[in-house]
């Protein structure tokens, strides 16, 4: 080999190459906050020379993502990666349209810097299939702090603590619940009611093991009980949007929502401050239990591309996995880093404490996955779970023969083969 060539090779394997790339990412972050969390990987890739390219389907929680996913790795043309969560993981990696990143995992450390709830969720037969950006929870009660303050109450503790405000907020004119029209929103309230109601052993045998005794029982019937309550309270208008219904109580036109801290974002992105414009309290009764929904993008076998293309992958994953990503995005989604190796001390008061909730939780067995954000159950399920509290919030029935129709429902989505 030449002296000139030989020199080059060696420049070239001693200096870290950039291979800018292009990188399709499937997501549904569209909301003012969401969209200021991604800005954050967006940038990172773009410092290292980059393309990204935006595979949005709008609509909260998920909307119709998965059919177009669909649609597109049935042609052979899937993005480079998706925002796919939980049990989901598990379906796409089956079918072998994932891929294999342990040697990544195993270069940059990952089991030691995840706890093992979140790396659970990344893994299929021992080998990651996925990375996680963040830890949300989902019973999370937002609260209008100076509406509060001028009313003369406080953040409630317990359920009656709970009616109490709330007779007062109506008295004086407010809507006391903001809260979006769609399925999924109901189906967080709800989980978070029947953590609360029916407690940890009781929410794991009927939403995470669907143990139909569990669900046709006294517990859900009480659960159903104290959700009607609150439905009461909520006034289904054209707000449709979760993050429409967190506006409302960064307004000032209502005093709570029930919402993960994905609404943090929203507060964060108005430029509010915890515990001096709003507070985030636990969903009454439910202290020192967390209800977790984590997210995370799904790493795709890319076949007949460019070799920058897969380097831009890699490069994806790596930005997911930074010290800077996790804090810098989590700061502006409102949740915490999938981390647990990570300071916190950047991180605002709502976010330190979900941090210690969420080790509080998963020393007593109250860390549990949400049922309504995909982490407990298949999309099946799941999907039969989201109709039956739809059509129960719309057209209550009574707490008993409401229990009856969702253990049924839940029975059905088992069967349902998909
Ligand atoms: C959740 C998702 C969150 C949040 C929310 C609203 O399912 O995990 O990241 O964005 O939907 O879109």
């Amino acid at each position: 080999m030449p002296k000139l060539v030989n020199k080059l090779l060696l420049m070239l394997l001693a200096t870290p190459v950039a291979f800018a790339g292009n990188v399709e990412v499937l997501h549904y972050w569209t909301s003012g906050g969401e969209a200021a969390a991604l800005d954050v990987l967006k940038k990172q890739m773009a410092d290292e020379g980059h393309q990204w390219q935006d595979f949005v389907i709008a609509g909260g929680g998920g909307g119709n993502a998965m059919a177009e996913l669909q649609t597109r790795v049935l042609k052979g043309l899937p993005p480079a990666a998706a925002q796919i969560k939980g049990l989901d993981i598990q379906r796409w990696a089956r079918l072998g349209f994932l891929a294999n990143l342990n040697n990544i995992a195993q270069a940059d450390k990952w089991d030691d810097k995840l706890p093992s709830v979140v790396s659970d969720v990344m893994k299929h037969n021992d080998q990651y299939v996925a990375v996680p950006v963040n830890v949300h929870r989902t019973n999370w009660l937002w609260i209008n702090k100076p509406l509060l303050d001028a009313l003369n109450l406080k953040a409630p503790k317990t359920w009656d603590e709970f009616d109490a405000a709330a007779k007062v907020i109506q008295d004086a004119g407010y809507q006391v619940i903001a809260q979006g029209d769609q399925a999924w929103q109901h189906a967080t309230l709800f989980e978070a009611v029947a953590l609360s109601v029916g407690g940890a052993d009781y929410y794991k045998r009927a939403f995470v093991e669907h143990e139909f005794s569990a669900i046709k029982s006294a517990e859900t019937d009480a659960v159903f009980e104290r959700y009607y309550k609150l439905v009461k309270l909520m006034k289904f208008d054209s707000d449709a949007e979760w993050h429409q219904a967190t506006n409302k109580v960064i307004e000032g036109k209502a005093a709570f929502q029930f919402m993960g801290d994905w609404a943090k974002g929203e507060f964060i992105k108005a430029e509010k401050k915890p515990n001096k414009d709003f507070m985030c309290v636990p969903a009454p009764g439910t202290a020192n239990k967390f209800l977790f929904n984590i997210d995370s993008f799904a790493i795709f076998n890319l076949r007949n591309v460019e070799a920058s293309e897969i380097q831009a992958q890699t490069a994806l994953v790596r930005n997911i996995m930074s010290d800077s990503f996790q804090s810098a995005f989590n700061q502006n989604k409102g949740s915490i880093p999938a981390r647990t190796d990570m300071s916190m001390a950047t991180f605002d008061l709502c976010a330190q404490y979900s941090m210690s909730e969420f080790l509080n939780a998963n020393d007593n067995g109250a860390l549990l996955p949400s049922i309504a954000h995909g982490m407990a159950t298949t999309g099946t399920v799941q999907q039969y779970f989201y109709e039956k509290i739809a059509e129960l919030t719309k057209t209550p029935d009574t707490p008993a023969e409401s229990s009856k129709q969702l253990a049924k429902a839940i029975r059905y989505g088992q069967y349902i083969l998909k």
